[in-house]
């Protein structure tokens, strides 16, 4: 079995690489290590997972290219049964200030990841995101619980399911570009019968992330903590996401491979659910409680199109994955916390 793993150095695309490679899958990466170039910063820590990869397993294979260009995509492609695309621009920030690259790399290159997995006829997974949903989901009421803002509405006490609407909303243009990467694999889906499944993640978090600013929040504060550094906050803290620990994902990656010959461009929501959902303000609180430090907090304006409070209506994957979260949030953040103090103070 062979799969194609599009930003399989990143942190996301590095765990689903190593599952597969521990299990006797051939597994190719495909990867620029263009994250500190399009995010400004983090190039020391470029390398670090492929490096990682590269010393525990024979059987994974680099492919240093980039998915903006189709024969390249389309010759890792070759032979593959599966095709993980994880490659992408991920900050909004990023996407804000250069909406061109943005575009060029969610939008085109997954067109181009599409037509290798059509051409190959390999099922493809596509990591997409709570973005596509925008700043719509501030519609709905919230009330204030002190530390944390929660939906006061209780049809979404669950959290936003997959049928949320997505007009009438402001994505940013990295919602934009993820959404029209997403529309494209449901769309590659009912058109070609290609076997796809499209997960929009919300905020996923584990070992070997290099939190910034501007993206992976956790392991930013994680490792502004462990530093001693102040932290800034854009808003007030009570914003809420749920988080689900890295483990978590991959397993249902697996899982929507395993259906794949029945998956169609369904769609996932993809999170920890109402029980792993915590505050900015709830988390830094945890984890200085791991570190013994409380760091000083700065507090700037809202950043565009911020969602207060963001939660997965998982209920669809879990039905039809047969799948569920097994690592709360507690016990993820303290494992992350663990590899981060670790490789800091090295
Ligand atoms: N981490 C999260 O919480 C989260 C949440 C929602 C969605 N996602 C999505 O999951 C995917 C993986 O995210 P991550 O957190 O692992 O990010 P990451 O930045 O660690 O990984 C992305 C990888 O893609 C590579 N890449 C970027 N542009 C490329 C190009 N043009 N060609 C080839 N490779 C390229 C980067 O070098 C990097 O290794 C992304 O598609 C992201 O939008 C992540």
């Amino acid at each position: 079995m062979r799969v194609l793993v599009t930003g399989g150095a990143g942190f996301i695309g590095s765990h689903i690489v190593e599952h597969y490679a521990a299990n006797g899958f051939e597994v190719v990466v495909l990867d620029n290590f263009a994250r500190s170039k399009l995010l400004g910063k983090g190039a020391e820590w470029s390398r670090y997972n492929w490096d990682y990869l590269r010393s525990r397993f024979q059987n994974v294979e680099l492919v240093e290219a980039d998915i903006r260009d189709y024969k390249q995509v389309v010759d890792a492609a070759a032979g593959t049964d599966l095709i993980v695309h994880a490659a992408a621009q991920v900050a909004v920030t990023t996407s804000l200030n250069d909406p061109l690259t943005d575009f060029m790399i969610n939008a085109q290159g997954t067109i181009n990841v599409l037509e290798a997995a059509r051409r190959h006829d390999s099922a493809i997974i596509f990591l997409s995101t709570n973005k596509v949903y925008g700043d719509r989901v501030n519609e709905i009421p919230l009330k204030d619980e002190g530390t944390r803002y929660w939906y006061d509405q209780r049809e979404y006490l669950q959290g936003i399911p997959e049928d949320f609407p997505i007009d009438g909303s402001t994505h940013t243009p990295y919602g934009c570009s993820k959404l029209a990467a997403d529309i494209y694999v449901q769309d590659y889906g009912r058109v070609y019968g290609l076997k796809s499944a499209v997960f929009r993640m919300s905020c996923i978090y584990g070992e070997r992330q290099f939190g910034v600013e501007d993206q992976g929040w956790l392991a930013h504060f994680a490792r502004l903590i462990i530093y001693r550094e102040p932290i800034t906050i854009y808003g007030d803290g009570k914003q809420v996401r749920d988080v689900l620990y890295v483990g978590d994902l991959v397993r249902a990656i697996d899982r929507a491979y395993t259906l794949a010959s029945k998956l169609t461009g369904e769609v996932f929501n993809i999170g920890g659910g109402p029980e792993n959902s915590l505050s900015l303000l709830e988390a830094i609180d945890y984890i200085s409680g791991l570190e013994g430090f409380r760091p000083q907090l700065y507090f700037k304006e809202w950043r565009p199109a911020d969602q207060k409070v963001y939660v997965s209506d998982i209920r669809k994957a879990m039905k039809m994955l047969d799948w569920r979260p097994e690592v709360g949030w507690r016990e993820g953040i303290k494992r992350m916390h663990k590899w981060m103090s670790n490789m800091m103070r090295r």
